[in-house]
């Protein structure tokens, strides 16, 4: 049976930010953000999105009423999540319509959550082949106005069905994967940004990704000249580069040059949003297939997630037949380029306008001409979604 991911979509707020401006208005060089980080805009995130609005403003792209009744999973990765006890999924089940009668879980570990949850569903339709299962991966990336981080702030989501026959991408079944207790990035629970130490979570993701392809070469006896490209996690675009950047002699001259520029494609749409953690891997993904011009069917995709703490996992994925039919490419750049632009004063506005505090009635910023899901507030302890 050949399962795998039949349908991808994403999801970013309207607002972003040009991070040349930011950069002028820190002190930087310009360039220092977009070529040695390499980043050009990050998402900015309103008070009235929140990772269940983007997960299911995601989700609602992809979902049909043949999807909506042969979905029984609901598996919601985040690390932004907006409760302690109660599940993104839950309120993405009902705000997507779908059955009562599903499975509906939220997964952390830092930005690796996502792949967990892939894996998951792979696992799932082997044994149910008639079902499919929805994984959203939803963040906001919040490292704090003027701090080292905010260069690497963004957020959105994506969404993906898992289902058998799948129309984009075949699992490969060739996963390998390792934990290691580390400080590289954390939030304790009284926190709404991160601590991070950036320079060390770069190191352990270069020596995890290392790691994993010496295991992953060992198990499958590939060699870097099997696949067509990789998908990265990107906190920001230049850690994709650093990491290949370690294997990439063991490719032959013409492929070698393919491997980059194919690194080049995968980092495009991230380049214009930032980080999404546990969505920033697939984002990765689903900008190598929408912007690449050699990709073809029957061919191997990479895929490197990294989630800090610190859990990575190595596998892949074929390329399915009339791929390039279902990839939402021109949809995903329309989102993209539609963005109003805001100013750094906008920007800082908007981060410290997030509604933290469930105490008290409150009102977001939502406006009912949208036609998205938004948060619209808090009711007696509980968050309004509409
Ligand atoms: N032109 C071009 N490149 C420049 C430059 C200029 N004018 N000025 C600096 N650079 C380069 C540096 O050489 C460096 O490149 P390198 O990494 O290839 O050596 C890069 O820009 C960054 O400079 P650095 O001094 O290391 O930046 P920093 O100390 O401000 O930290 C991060 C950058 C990315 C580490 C920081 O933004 C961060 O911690 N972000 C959070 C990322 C993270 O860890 N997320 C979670 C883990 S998945």
């Amino acid at each position: 049976m050949i399962i795998g991911i039949d349908k991808m979509a994403s999801y970013t707020p309207e607002f972003a930010l040009d991070l040349t401006t930011l950069a002028l208005a820190r002190g930087d060089e310009p360039e220092k953000y977009t070529i040695g980080i390499g980043q050009n805009k990050q998402a900015v995130i309103p008070n009235f999105e929140d990772v269940v609005t983007m997960g299911v403003n995601a989700a609602r792209k992809i979902l049909t009423v043949a999807d909506r009744e042969q979905i029984d999973m609901v598996i919601f990765a985040t690390e932004s999540g907006i409760d302690n006890s109660k599940s993104a999924a839950i309120y993405a089940q009902r705000l997507l319509g779908l059955s009562s009668f599903s499975r509906t879980i939220e997964l952390k570990q830092a930005c690796y959550a996502g792949t967990y949850g892939l894996m998951q569903a792979n696992d799932y339709v082997k044994a149910h082949p008639d079902k499919r299962v929805l994984v959203i991966a939803s963040d906001i990336a919040r490292y704090g106005i003027a701090t080292p981080g905010e260069v690497t702030q963004g957020g959105g989501a994506i969404a993906m069905i898992v289902s058998q026959d799948p129309k984009l991408l075949a699992f490969n079944d060739d996963s390998v994967y390792m934990s290691q207790d580390v400080a590289d990035f954390w939030r304790p629970l009284d926190r709404t940004e991160a601590i991070v130490d950036g320079h060390l979570s770069t190191d352990i993701y270069k020596e995890m990704f290392l790691t994993l392809w010496q295991r992953y070469k060992q198990n499958t006896n590939k060699t870097l000249n099997d696949f067509a490209g990789f998908a990265f996690h990107l906190p920001y675009t230049k850690m994709g580069k650093k990491a290949l950047d370690q294997i990439i002699d063991e490719a032959h001259d013409g492929q070698r040059q393919r491997l980059l520029a194919n690194l080049e494609a995968s980092q495009l749409f991230s380049r214009e949003v930032g980080n999404l953690y546990t969505g920033s891997v697939y984002l990765s993904l689903l900008s190598l297939i929408s912007n690449s011009s050699d990709l073809l069917p029957g061919e191997q995709l990479a895929i490197f997630s990294y989630g800090s703490g610190a859990e990575a996992e190595l596998y892949s994925v074929t390329l399915q037949k009339d791929f390039h039919q279902y990839v939402p490419a021109d949809e995903t750049k329309a989102m993209l380029a539609q963005r109003h632009e805001v100013t750094v004063a906008e920007y800082e506005t908007m981060f410290n306008a997030q509604l933290h505090h469930s105490y008290g009635e409150s009102q977001t910023a939502a406006n009912s001409a949208r036609k998205t899901v938004q948060f619209w507030g808090w009711r007696d302890g509980q968050r309004i979604y509409q």
